[in-house]
């Protein structure tokens, strides 16, 4: 017996409610923002509070909800349980619990790996955002390869460690000497830098074995049904088999479908590629609940288109007319019709101005 493909929605998600981490992103434009408002919105309906957090520099939340939102959670207007929060790991670095000594030390150990700066905002973040209670955060990511590299932090942080105690193995007591001689309190010292340190990697284990476990987070893929995209997302989902991270969901956006029986040339052509795509997408993720949703004629943007988007998350999208029917033949022919006066009255509109010329 041939085995059904998994259903084209994400009910998933919401039906899952252990799920206290969800994680979206995809290459740069596909509509990760767009996905993980539209997700947010859905978990509020089921779960009793939900915070979507953008950890993009370049911040959309608030593009998508026609609301100016900080690093401080906000409620989203027009609900009751979605808050709404966006971070710059890049400026969020400098409120770290702060001194001087660490400082400067963090600026040494960001020198010696890159991206440990950005981890290490993270974590406070994740550390905070632990501590506020909400049943279900959602992540509106940046584009790929900085996402992993976040989720890839509890090894980036083991390395900053070991290069730390080599360096306090070779220079011996120098940095207890330097903070004596430069008369700078205990917190200063080496073993209080260290503590932080650790303290900062516990946080970021206890994160991790979370993002591990398949009951409390995953990781929704978004894409568009385009070569490179389809590239960019084995990528992802082979990345993230690689950090133990689940992931059975892929969002194909921006879909082509043969609205009003489509008579262009270039629109059909665009379909054809689409479809292409879409087949590969399917056989290669088999198991995956894969989502299409349409190219709308606008912009995805404020509550309202929002919600009314929502739509096609729940139920596989069907565009109005099935082709190869009676009615979409009907519809071609008056289409058709249509094109053909409007070519007539143009045709005499060009005879007639030659006849003035
Ligand atoms: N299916 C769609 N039909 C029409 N417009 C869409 C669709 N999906 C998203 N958009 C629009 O496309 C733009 C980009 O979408 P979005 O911001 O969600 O992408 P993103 O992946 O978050 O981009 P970035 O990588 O820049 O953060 C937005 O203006 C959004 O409203
Ligand atoms: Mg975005």
């Amino acid at each position: 017996m041939e085995m059904e493909a998994p259903e084209g929605t994400v009910r998933n998600i919401l039906e899952q409610k252990s799920l206290k981490w969800v994680f979206v992103g995809g290459k740069g434009g596909v509509g990760k923002t767009t996905c993980s408002s539209i997700l947010a919105i859905l978990l509020a309906q089921v779960r009793q509070s939900v915070l979507v957090i953008s950890t993009d520099p370049a911040h959309n939340l608030s593009d998508a909800f026609q609301q100016r939102f900080t690093k401080i959670p906000t409620l989203v207007n027009g609900f009751t349980n979605l808050f709404a929060m966006e971070v710059d790991p890049k400026i969020e670095n400098d409120e770290l619990p702060n001194d001087e000594g660490i400082d400067s030390f963090l600026s040494e150990l960001t020198n010696a790996i890159p991206g440990v700066d950005e981890a290490m905002s993270f974590a406070e973040m994740l550390k905070l955002v632990q501590t506020m209670d909400y049943s279900v955060i959602v992540f509106d990511t940046a584009p790929t390869g900085h996402t992993l590299r976040l989720l890839q932090f509890p090894s980036t942080l083991e390395k900053g460690l070991e290069k730390f105690m080599a360096l306090k193995n070779k220079f011996g007591g120098l940095l207890s000497q330097a903070t004596r001689i430069f008369g700078l309190g205990d917190e200063f010292s080496e073993d209080a830098m260290l503590g932080k340190l650790e303290g900062m990697k516990d946080v970021i284990e206890q994160v991790n074995r979370q993002f591990k476990d398949p009951d409390l987070t995953t990781f929704v893929c978004v894409c568009i049904p385009e070569f490179l995209s389809l590239y960019e997302t084995e990528r992802l989902v082979q990345e993230l088999t690689k950090f133990e991270i689940d992931a059975h969901n892929i969002i194909i956006n921006q879909v082509i479908y043969d609205e009003e029986a489509v008579e262009s040339k270039l629109l059909k052509a665009r379909m054809r590629m689409q479809q292409k795509y879409i087949d590969q997408f399917n056989m290669l993720y088999d198991d995956f609940h894969i989502t299409k949703l349409p190219l709308l004629p606008e912009e995805v943007c404020g509550v309202q288109a929002l919600r009314k988007f929502s739509q096609h998350f729940l139920s596989p999208y069907k565009p109005p007319l099935i082709r190869g029917t009676v009615e979409e033949l009907r519809q071609r022919i008056s289409t058709l019709k249509v094109q053909l006066e409007e070519a007539k009255l143009e045709l005499d509109r060009l005879q007639k101005g030659k006849g003035k010329a």
